[in-house]
């Protein structure tokens, strides 16, 4: 079996959020002869990878995905990749408009035509819910279709979703792509629960929220969501050249950003003390998907199934998060406010 040979892996966005707790789940696969990360550490962090740095296993190459001849070389002899880096937050697509033309559809074309070159077969991506646009409360299962984006973000991935399938129809290429829920957990360096707790620590009398706070989306918890990544290496060293298979991941239902909001109170000992402000729109900023809802049937037919709901997904990361924040040093862009009282 293809997965049980020592195996060279390469991780776009490797020093990122969640790529950094993949590199802690390949790292810690027997099987695992190498890891490569290329990063250009625009949100990456040397800190996240820190305590790998005695594993002669990881090679860690700072490399702009948006140099093709530069990182084509990297590709040789690789076995599997997982392609995470990208732009990482849809809101910034609004200031910038090519940012994620460019570090979506062209980076995961670079990454393609790099795989092609170099003959590597395997493809892992990182895609999201937001391909199905703004569909309301309408719950998403991966045969939706056409995928209308609202976000300039959600465009990139379904034009990246485009390539990949392109790719392994025209050259042979194996992929699994994920259409991810939305990701929390500690390393985390965007996102609602990371925004909060910036403003907590400038004062904690009053949190603002963007949007009336009953957008809902589902949550995925980091570590859960890197075990999913496993399982889809592992089925994709499964499929016979050529195939591609989508997945949705994330759990059923959806947490609004008012529970997020009052569990982070409740957990750093503010409830009776921070005053919620909320917005009045529906969306928290415009290309928003204010209600997200996702079925992952498919997979869990395929035999990899979530084990927290959407809500236990934020009280358990939430945790995870204060109690990483407390052995941050105080110079660190996300840290405990300094009068919380934490629960823990
Ligand atoms: N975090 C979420 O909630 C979420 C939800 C759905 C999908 N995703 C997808 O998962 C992937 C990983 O997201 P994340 O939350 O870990 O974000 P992240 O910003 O922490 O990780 C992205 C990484 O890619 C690197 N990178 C970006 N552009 C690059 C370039 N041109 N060349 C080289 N490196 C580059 C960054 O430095 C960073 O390390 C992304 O593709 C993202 O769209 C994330």
């Amino acid at each position: 079996m293809t997965q049980n040979l020592p195996q060279t892996c390469l991780v776009t966005g490797g020093a990122g959020f969640i790529g950094s707790h993949l590199i802690d789940a390949l790292l810690s696969d027997a099987n695992t002869k190498e890891v490569r990360v290329l990063d250009n550490f625009s949100s990456g962090r040397r800190e996240h990878l820190a305590h790998h740095e005695h594993d002669a296993r990881l090679k860690i190459h700072q490399a702009e995905l948006l140099e093709l001849e530069t990182i084509t070389p990297h590709f040789h002899g690789v076995d599997q990749v997982f392609h995470l880096a990208a732009n990482p937050d849809a809101r910034w697509g609004i200031d910038n408009t090519r940012l994620d033309l460019e570090q979506e559809t062209i980076v995961t074309y670079n990454v393609l035509e790099a795989m092609r070159r170099q003959k590597v077969p395997r493809l892992v991506f990182s895609s999201s819910g937001t391909v199905y646009g703004d569909v309301g409360t309408t719950v998403t299962h991966e045969n939706l279709g056409p995928c209308l984006p609202v976000s300039l973000y959600g465009a990139g991935k379904v034009a990246s979703e485009g390539l990949i399938s392109a790719f392994c129809a025209t050259f042979g290429l194996q992929a699994i792509i994920f259409r991810f829920g939305n990701i929390v957990g500690e390393r985390t360096t965007h996102g609602v629960i990371y925004d909060f707790i910036r403003q907590l620590t400038k004062g904690s009398t009053e949190l603002t929220v963007l949007g009336n706070g009953h957008q809902a989306k589902p949550y995925v918890y980091v570590r859960d969501l890197v075990e999913g990544l496993m399982f889809g290496k592992m089925r994709c060293a499964e499929l016979k050249p050529s195939q591609f298979n989508v997945f949705n991941l994330a759990p059923d239902g959806a947490t609004s950003v008012r529970f997020i909001a009052a569990e982070l109170l409740r957990q750093l000992g503010f409830s009776d003390r921070t005053a919620i402000k909320y917005g009045e729109s529906t969306q928290g900023w415009p290309g928003d998907v204010a209600q997200s809802r996702m079925d992952s049937t498919k997979l869990r037919q395929a035999g990899f199934a979530l084990p927290r709901s959407s809500d236990e997904v934020v009280r358990h990361a939430i945790q995870q998060i204060i109690r990483w924040l407390s052995t941050r040093p105080p110079q660190a862009d996300l840290r405990l406010p300094p009068d919380a009282k934490p629960l823990l």
